[in-house]
């Protein structure tokens, strides 16, 4: 078994950019499971499934064979052998994922490639039901959030750097219905583990929180 630290929380907490670098410190694998879930969204959309479709998303999982690899350090997603990296930013397959990461076959199938990481490797692995359900026995368990309008204001920037035009209000709506989804879907649902520490990064830089997860590991 690995060393592995588990971190989940809320989209737009700053997970995946203090995982990357609490990995990049340790020299640990940076695993992040939302794009896992993002490629399997890719491959249903493509097929013309939508959110809702359980039965046809059930059938349909099967056939994606969603692997990772590194290059560099960077996590690479392989969707039956294509690098999706590129692809599985956009907002449709957010709102895919959104609904088809609580079908339960779906997350039986990237939950099993999930364990087999953490299994053979040192591992920093974010999500949302990682602490919970992925790896309950991690070393280090952290709950990662943010108010839903610094969340908001981070990913309106976010955006606006790129061009974007979303105004902040509609961007804070969208947040709290993936929030909503997130946490009340029956299984897995985003929940903090008894165990994992909470870290309130509303008012604290990245750095900062990265230095909060350092000490938690250096404590363990
Ligand atoms: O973290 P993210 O926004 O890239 O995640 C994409 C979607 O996948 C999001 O709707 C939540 C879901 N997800 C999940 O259900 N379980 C995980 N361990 C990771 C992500």
């Amino acid at each position: 078994m690995g060393h592995n630290i588990a971190i989940d929380g809320p989209a737009g907490a700053g997970k995946s950019t203090v995982a990357r670098k609490v990995a990049g410190r340790l020299g640990y694998i940076y695993v992040d499971t939302g794009a896992m879930y993002r490629a399997m969204a890719l491959f249903l959309s493509r097929k013309g499934i939508g959110a809702e479709e359980t039965e046809k998303i059930d059938k349909a999982c099967e056939e994606a064979d969603i692997t990772i690899r590194y290059e560099n350090g960077e996590q690479i997603v392989l969707l039956n052998g294509e690098n999706v990296n590129g692809l599985i930013r956009t907002e449709a397959v957010s709102r895919m994922a959104s609904g088809s990461s609580a079908n339960p076959n779906v997350r039986a199938r990237l939950v099993r490639l999930q364990q087999a990481l953490a299994a053979k490797e040192n591992v920093v692995m974010d999500g949302r039901d990682i602490g919970t359900c992925v790896l309950p026995e991690a070393e280090v368990k952290v709950y990662l959030t943010a108010s839903v309008e610094i969340r908001a204001r981070r990913r309106f920037d976010e955006l606006a750097a790129k061009g974007g035009t979303g105004s902040l209000e509609e961007i804070a709506a969208d947040i709290r219905e993936r929030d909503h989804k997130d946490m009340t879907r029956e299984i897995s649902p985003l929940c903090q583990a008894d165990d994992a520490v909470l870290i309130d990064t509303s008012h604290m830089g990245i750095d900062e929180a990265v230095e909060a997860v350092i000490a938690l590991c250096a404590r363990d």
